[in-house]
């Protein structure tokens, strides 16, 4: 599966519901999360993949061999913290680029796994980072999007430099200021 990249117009559009317990999500999912591992990514979203449906897949256990990641069929943030956190993200979809977003720093969501059950989650640090990094890619929200004004100038700025020298999905370094 190829990674989409910005500025492909497939990563502004706001994602479809899945079916709940849907059969077809499984391999979605499963190729999902290849494409994540491959790419040294700790998260996916369906959309970066050219899949217009609200499945994300999350791993952010970086440090573990094993490979187990999450799946959220129709994820949604049903509560967060006030508190918030300024941090430098990347994303598959926006090569050679970290953008500093503001996001709380604890969030809690509701989910279907692929079985179709209901679920929660509660998370904090990178994790919950992610969760909300991915679930903005369902509403059409890239790095862009999310950050604030002055950043998203010096964002963009940056990501015109970071395609010119040739900057690939994983890669989050390649800015020049
Ligand atoms: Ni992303």
């Amino acid at each position: 599966m190829d990674i989409v990249v910005a500025p492909n117009p497939i990563l502004r559009q706001v994602c479809e519901p899945c079916e709940v317990g849907d059969k077809g999500l499984k391999k979605l999912a499963k190729e999902m999360a290849k494409a994540m591992y491959a790419n040294n990514g700790v998260g996916l979203a369906a959309p970066q993949v050219g899949v217009l449906k609200r499945l994300i897949v999350v791993d952010c256990d970086v440090e573990s061999e094993k490979k187990n990641p999450i799946v959220l069929v129709n994820p949604e943030i049903v509560e967060q913290s006030e508190e918030s956190s300024i941090e430098g993200e990347g994303c598959l979809s926006c090569p050679g680029i970290s953008v500093p977003i503001e996001r709380s720093l604890w969030v809690k969501v509701s989910f279907y796994d692929l079985d179709g059950n209901a679920c929660t989650v509660e998370a904090d640090g990178l994790w919950a980072r992610c969760f909300q990094h991915e679930i903005d890619h369902l509403d059409g929200k890239t790095l862009f999007e999310s950050a604030g004004p002055v950043d998203r100038l010096q964002a963009l700025q940056d990501y015109e430099t970071a395609l010119a020298s040739g900057a690939k999905p994983g890669e989050t370094d390649v800015r020049v200021r």
